[in-house]
């Protein structure tokens, strides 16, 4: 049977690499943005050229009454087996924990949660109501920071934290239907998202902050996810994997 899934947050970085894994082992592909812009039509021109189906949809994710026509409009390369939530925002501006906006609070948790949230609970909905025998998952793209403290992003780490959160419920919900719910916690990956700190984290990677001495790149944390999307850990579910080269990883 062949899979299909939705990406959000597919038109560049973590997403981008997502979307075009999962269409290489052989899914179609809803691919998510907040614009059909002609990145994200780049991304369905790869995915088609590679013999699968593809759709590049509009949606903020953070509205939640997009979630509805969005999954309508998904369905046109085949009822969805699999969601990625990728999309996700870092905060307005990073600094001094003291000084965190309610404006940056709320923009962090109203995509990176709430609408990771709403958007999980209406797939869930139409995907119990559609009969399937093959594997199907929901693959929640956390951080590192669902743990780890950064003072200077805290409402990001509040968010991420309460997506772990929803991670963990829908595995417990869904388990007995058949359905995978795994989260992973990718580090400091090579993206647009962390090219202003880049200098700053190349630093502290030097001094030993993570195990493997270098940036992840978006094409692994996309292998990890196609791992996890495809069933390849049977008898499983909320997994949480860490893609952060030992970040998290206790040391003395
Ligand atoms: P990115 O900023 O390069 O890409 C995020 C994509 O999501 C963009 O295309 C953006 O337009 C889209 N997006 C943002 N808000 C949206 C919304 N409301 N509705 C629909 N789409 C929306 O980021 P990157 O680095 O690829 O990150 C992807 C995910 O991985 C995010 O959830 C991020 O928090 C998470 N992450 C990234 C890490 C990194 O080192 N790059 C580390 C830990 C987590």
């Amino acid at each position: 049977m062949t899979q299909a899934a939705l990406v959000t947050g597919a038109r560049r970085g973590i997403g981008k690499a997502i979307a075009l894994a999962l269409a290489r082992a052989g899914f179609d592909i809803a691919a998510v943005d907040l614009e059909a812009s002609d990145e994200l039509r780049a991304v369905t021109g790869e995915i088609t050229k590679l013999g699968r189906k593809a759709v590049a949809l509009a949606c903020d994710i953070s509205k939640l009454d997009q979630h509805d026509p969005l999954l309508d409009q998904a369905a046109a390369v085949g009822p969805l087996t699999t969601l990625i939530n990728n999309a996700g925002v870092s905060v307005m501006s990073r600094g001094d924990l003291l000084d965190v906006t309610p404006e940056s609070y709320d923009r962090c948790q109203s995509v990176n949660t709430r609408g990771t949230f709403f958007l999980t609970k209406t797939f869930a909905r139409r995907l119990l109501e559609t009969p399937s025998s093959g594997h199907r998952s929901i693959v929640n793209i956390t951080s590192a920071n669902a743990l780890g403290v950064s003072i200077n992003r805290g409402e990001y780490c509040v968010s991420k934290a309460a997506a772990s959160m929803v991670s963990k419920l829908f595995a417990v919900r869904l388990s007995n239907d058949g359905i995978g719910v795994y989260e992973i916690q990718p580090g400091f990956i090579e993206t647009d998202m962390t090219a202003p700190s880049r200098e700053r984290y190349d630093r502290l990677i030097e001094d030993g902050l993570i195990v493997i001495k270098r940036f992840g790149q978006p094409e692994e944390v996309a292998r990890i996810t196609v791992t996890l999307a495809t069933g390849m850990l049977p008898y499983t579910t909320g997994q949480v994997i860490q893609a952060d080269a030992g970040l998290l990883t206790v040391r003395y």
